[in-house]
């Protein structure tokens, strides 16, 4: 019989500080406007002075661990999304392992950008099923606002990210028909430097200089066309490809849980698979694009509003730099 895994708990934590597109108009050239008909996003949350990514990310852990009724000493690997890493080195996981007092236990980060949380399930998915780890705690934390470029140079990008974490419990699934049903991930390199952060690069010497700084190197770069196009090819390729791989149509899922990068993007996607906007649930216009942590704050949100019943099939989809992308779905 299959071990298949099954997340037994959700929880998510976002800054207090609201950031709304008006507040941005007043410290660059946008509007709100131009960014909500581009993105769909009206407001996000930017931590407050004091915090860090590992805060948001124990909070999370803290509240899907209260989900699924279990103490951080219960769990037996702690795994981490983010690609803002708290520091170089070492990973958030250290930060968030050390918060929850979980000392002992293996935990590393796992860097796959805005895909990061279906790659961390994957892992999850592997160890459970190989029989290595019992209970795994998945965290994907993500603070952008400290490192974006908020003069006019930067308001491209400035404008679309925001701070969050949400965390998931994985354990054995008692019922082999339940729990993570297949998980399709890819990735390709060639397309790196359309949507990254330069430097620090220790490709480099050295990996940082005053004007590097001050020429804005240190901020992300985007080619928001170029990546705009290829998500919403390979979005509708990975999802197509994970339901064959269950013989499923897109008709028989209940709930689309798509990367919130940008709800024209998602709007395009669901329009290709046939698949009513209904059935896609956002909260981009409320927290901008997270990253990693994006799908699951917004399972959690979902799970908490009674939204998602047992038995439910769900398919999450996510696209990033990398580029990354991939696709999951999941029998609640
Ligand atoms: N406010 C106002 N104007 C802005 C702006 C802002 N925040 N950012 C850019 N502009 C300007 C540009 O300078 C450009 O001006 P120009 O025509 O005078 O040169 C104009 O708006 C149009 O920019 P353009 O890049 O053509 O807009 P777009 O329709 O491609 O939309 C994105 C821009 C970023 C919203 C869109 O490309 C996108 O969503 N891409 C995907 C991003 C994404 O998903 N990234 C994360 C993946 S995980």
């Amino acid at each position: 019989m299959i071990t298949r895994a099954i997340i037994t708990g959700t929880g998510h934590c976002v800054p207090d500080r609201v950031v709304t597109n008006n507040d941005l108009a007043k410290i660059m050239d946008t509007s709100d406007e131009w960014i909500q008909q581009r993105s769909g996003i009206r407001e996000r949350r930017h931590i407050e002075d004091g915090l860090a990514p590992s805060d948001l990310g124990a909070k999370a852990a803290l509240n899907a661990l209260e989900a699924a009724k279990l103490t951080p000493k219960d769990i037996d690997l702690l795994l981490v999304t983010t690609l803002s890493s708290e520091h170089t080195f070492p990973g958030t996981a250290a930060f968030i392992q050390r918060k929850l007092g979980m000392q002992g236990i293996p935990a590393m980060d796992l860097r796959a950008q805005c895909s990061g949380f279906l790659y961390g399930l994957a892992t999850a998915d592997a160890f459970i099923k190989s029989g290595s780890y019992g209970r795994v705690l998945l965290v994907s934390a993500e603070v952008h606002s400290r490192a974006l470029d908020f003069s006019d140079r930067g308001r491209d990008t400035a404008v679309l990210f925001g701070d969050g974490a949400g965390a998931v419990i994985l354990e054995p699934s008692p019922n082999p028909e339940r729990g993570i049903m297949s998980i399709k991930l890819h990735s390709d390199g060639d397309f790196a430097e359309k949507l990254w952060v330069e430097y620090p690069s220790m490709a480099q010497t050295p990996h940082v200089t005053p004007e590097i700084v001050r020429e804005g190197g240190v901020y992300p770069k985007m080619d928001g066309k170029f990546v705009f196009k290829h998500a919403v090819t390979r979005l509708p390729e990975v999802v197509s490809e994970v339901l064959e791989s269950l013989h499923l149509k897109p008709q028989d899922i209940d709930h689309w849980l798509f990367h919130q990068a940008n709800l024209r993007i998602n709007e395009r996607v669901a329009a290709t698979l046939g698949v009513s906007v209904e059935k896609c649930p956002y909260n981009i216009d409320r927290y901008g694009n997270c990253s990693s942590a994006s799908i699951p704050i917004l399972l959690d949100e979902q799970v908490r509003a009674g939204n998602i019943k047992p038995w439910k099939l769900i398919c999450s989809a996510a696209f990033g730099s990398g580029f990354t992308w991939g696709g999951a779905v999941i029998r609640w």
